[in-house]
């Protein structure tokens, strides 16, 4: 099961997601995304300090990248800055998702992205079995969710609401299920608005924490019934394809 996290906004939630989905579903988390404050940033380390680039060798070599790991955070392929500068097409990144997932089986693999349109980006919408897509409930965020929905047309698109406040107003969650209808798309699960998640420094997953308080109890069981979701519809694809 390979899924990319991708959104047409910045700052929707995509990196969180990625990282407790890979963490909660035991899977490697691949960083496509080249900026600062992603994934690799969030595992422990800098990307803009590597001089490696392993993710750009393997790309360039056609080779499995190694996978960095700790407990408590999920497997992961490191992105680096050099990512922003490399002309890999869209095509060459998703054949080799594709080969990674099939050498990491049976693990999942969970691919995070950068915002917007870009060649990795593409690749991974283009090797994914399941485009996973965080949706902030806001006026601007929907309207381009709707615009997105159009040009994702033709992939499996899951929409997950996402920083959801405890009273979300009726109209956007109207607004959400009619997007959702019209393009038949799955709204699985939802991630309420968790104020700590933005101060939190500490590495390790939500999902991994040993002995959460209540707080953190609560958004892990959010996370983990996402990943449920998740894997159940990748089910019921995969039965009605055979
Ligand atoms: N459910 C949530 N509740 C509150 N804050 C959240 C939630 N999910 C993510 N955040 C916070 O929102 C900010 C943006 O999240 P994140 O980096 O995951 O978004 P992103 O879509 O990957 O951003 P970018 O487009 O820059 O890559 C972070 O500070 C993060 O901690
Ligand atoms: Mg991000």
């Amino acid at each position: 099961m390979l899924i990319t996290v991708a959104a047409s906004k910045g700052g929707v939630g995509k990196t969180t997601l990625a990282y407790e989905l890979a963490a909660a579903l035991d899977a490697v988390l691949v960083d496509l995304d080249w900026d600062g404050g992603g994934a690799t940033r969030m595992w422990g380390d800098n990307p803009l300090a590597r001089r490696t680039a392993p993710l750009l060798d393997a790309l360039e070599r056609r080779a499995t990248p190694r996978l960095r790991s700790r407990p408590g955070q999920p497997a992961l392929v490191p992105s680096s800055p050099d990512l922003a500068a490399s002309r890999v097409p869209s095509d060459v990144v998703a054949d080799s998702l594709q080969d990674w997932a099939v050498a990491w089986a049976p693990r999942p693999v969970v691919v995070d992205t950068h915002p917007g349109a870009n060649e990795f980006t593409e690749g991974g919408l283009l090797a994914a079995d399941l485009v996973i897509v965080p949706v902030v409930l806001a006026g601007r965020e929907l309207d381009a969710l709707e615009t997105m929905l159009d040009e994702l047309a033709a992939y499996r698109v899951v929409l997950v609401p996402n920083m959801v406040p405890a009273l979300p107003p009726a109209r956007l969650v109207e607004r959400l299920k009619t997007l959702a209808d019209n393009s038949q798309v799955p709204v699985v699960g939802m991630v309420s608005e968790h104020r700590w998640l933005r101060r939190r420094v500490r590495r390790r997953a939500v999902v991994a924490e040993p002995t959460p308080g209540v707080a953190v109890a609560k958004a892990a069981a959010e996370y983990r019934a996402v990943a449920k979701g998740v894997v159940a519809l990748f089910k019921q694809f995969e039965e009605a394809t055979v």
